[in-house]
């Protein structure tokens, strides 16, 4: 993707290009969807909330989720950001006049710029977590260690809120660095190389959970169906994380998918990224319970799960300290792709619409992200006791970012993709005829919206009713 031709505002776009630029080929596509797609949320926060939602049950709903109602709205995301082929906020704009929609409906771009801070926000102090471990890993510091000494270790660093703000800071200031140049050819080439790697390293862990930590009881802690262990709370949390793994809900697919060549297949395409991503979140669970179990430490640990569990397996492995480097490494590097997309649909609607240079934007956004980012530093330390509902600042953005806006943007993109889209331009980006038509109407119609009102409903009845 170039810098972008500025062009003035108004200024007619030749069809099928975007002016931030385009994809080199369908695989690019792929790559940059998926270095989006897996992020933290695949290998920090699956792993994390599969374990205070009690396993099996949990994952088996997540699952059905990616397939019934994440999938479809992938395809629709994509959809709509390639036929539009502008920031969300526009291409929804430009949709909704083909269509003849309400205005109203533009509201999924709005939402998806507002949810894209927040999430940023949190998303860069975890990052910057990892970012700091790839350094602590690098020290030595973890050989030898078993289950509470990595925890008191992770709990020492987390106390320490300028340590912490630290290596936010870090993180913020190198997203914005790769956004303001563009996501230029050297992070595609370098995520090309960096994700398969990080997939055989996560397998790599798998196997050594298998022969020294208590694979067994982690994998039917992982697999085990349990449906007494299933609660409303805990469906709707897997319904957001899908949502969240996907990056789904708030434009960044569609922003992507603005800058998708035309002739490339949206389904097959969209089915790579979720197994892919799929993939490598159960990996991560498969790496992280048997040493759960193991050291004796508890899975409903929260967000530090990973961090006090892999450092355990690295510390005592042969060369575990160069492997650990390495793996911290890679999350970095898998969180950093997901940050960009985070900031994608802001970032091109300001430039759309004010003309502005790419790397203004860029800083700015940064600088709000970092600043709302600050009251998650201080949830883990200063602000701990402080609640809202029960909630320190940290749970509340990510509660309202991932269980509602999230699944509400999509909920939101599945109607309109199904019942105001114009008919021509959905079998256009499709190219979907017969039975396969029928089922993808049945499916954005009503399977996917269904699916979330559903779970939304419960929900809200179980928590008030
Ligand atoms: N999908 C990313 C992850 O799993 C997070 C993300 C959410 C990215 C929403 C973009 C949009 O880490």
């Amino acid at each position: 993707m170039g810098a972008g031709i500025p062009l003035a505002k108004g200024a007619i776009v030749p069809d099928d290009v975007s002016r931030h630029g385009m994809w080199s080929s369908r695989w690019l596509f792929v790559l940059a969807a998926t270095g989006s797609a897996v992020g933290l949320g695949n290998i920090w926060k699956f792993p994390y909330i599969t374990g205070e939602n009690g396993g099996g049950a949990f994952v088996v709903v997540y699952l059905l989720c990616i397939a019934a109602i994440g999938i479809p709205i992938m395809m629709a995301e994509v959809m709509l950001g390639r036929s539009g082929r502008q920031s969300p906020i526009n291409t929804m704009r430009s949709l909704i006049r083909e269509s003849g929609g309400h205005r109203s409906w533009s509201v999924i771009g709005w939402m998806g710029v507002l949810a894209g801070v927040l999430i940023l926000s949190f998303y860069a102090v975890i990052a910057g977590w990892a970012v700091f471990y790839v350094f602590r890993l690098a020290s030595g510091v973890f050989e030898g260690v078993d289950g509470s000494q990595s925890s008191a270790l992770f709990g020492e660093f987390l106390s320490n809120p300028w340590a912490v703000l630290l290596w936010q800071t870090l993180f913020m200031v190198a997203t914005i660095v790769i956004v303001a140049r563009g996501v230029a050819r050297g992070l595609e080439v370098a995520v090309r190389w960096l994700m398969p790697i990080l997939l055989l390293l996560l397998v790599g862990l798998v196997g050594y959970a298998a022969v020294y930590g208590d694979f067994g009881q982690g994998f039917a802690f992982l697999f085990s169906f349990d449906a007494s262990r299933l609660t409303w709370d805990g469906t709707l949390t897997a319904m957001g994380h899908a949502f969240f793994t996907l990056s789904l809900g708030m434009g960044a697919i569609m922003a992507y998918g603005a800058y998708m060549p035309s002739q490339a297949s949206i389904s097959t395409t969209v089915v790579t990224i979720g197994v892919l991503d799929t993939v490598v979140a159960l990996a991560a669970g498969l790496a992280i319970f048997p040493i759960v179990f193991v050291e004796g430490l508890v899975p409903g640990a929260g967000p530090g799960l990973m961090f006090e569990t892999l450092p355990v397996a690295f510390g005592n492995l042969p060369f575990g300290a160069v492997l650990g480097t390495i793996f911290f490494l890679l999350v970095s590097f898998a969180a950093i792709t997901s940050a960009i997309s985070l900031t994608e649909p802001a970032l091109a609607f300001l430039v759309e619409e004010y003309n502005a240079k790419r790397w203004r934007v860029a800083i700015s956004l940064g600088a709000v992200c970092w600043l709302l980012g600050i009251g998650t530093v201080l949830s883990f330390n200063v602000w701990a006791d402080a609640k809202l509902f029960g909630l320190t600042f940290f749970d509340l953005v990510d509660y309202v970012s991932g269980k509602i806006m999230l699944p509400l943007g999509g909920l939101l993109i599945a109607l309109f993709a199904g019942w105001v889209l114009n008919r021509r331009i959905a079998d256009e980006q499709l190219g979907f005829e017969g039975l396969r038509r029928e089922v993808w109407d049945l499916v954005i119609r009503f399977v996917a919206p269904l699916g979330v009102l559903v779970v939304f409903g419960y929900t809200i009845y179980q928590s008030f009713g």
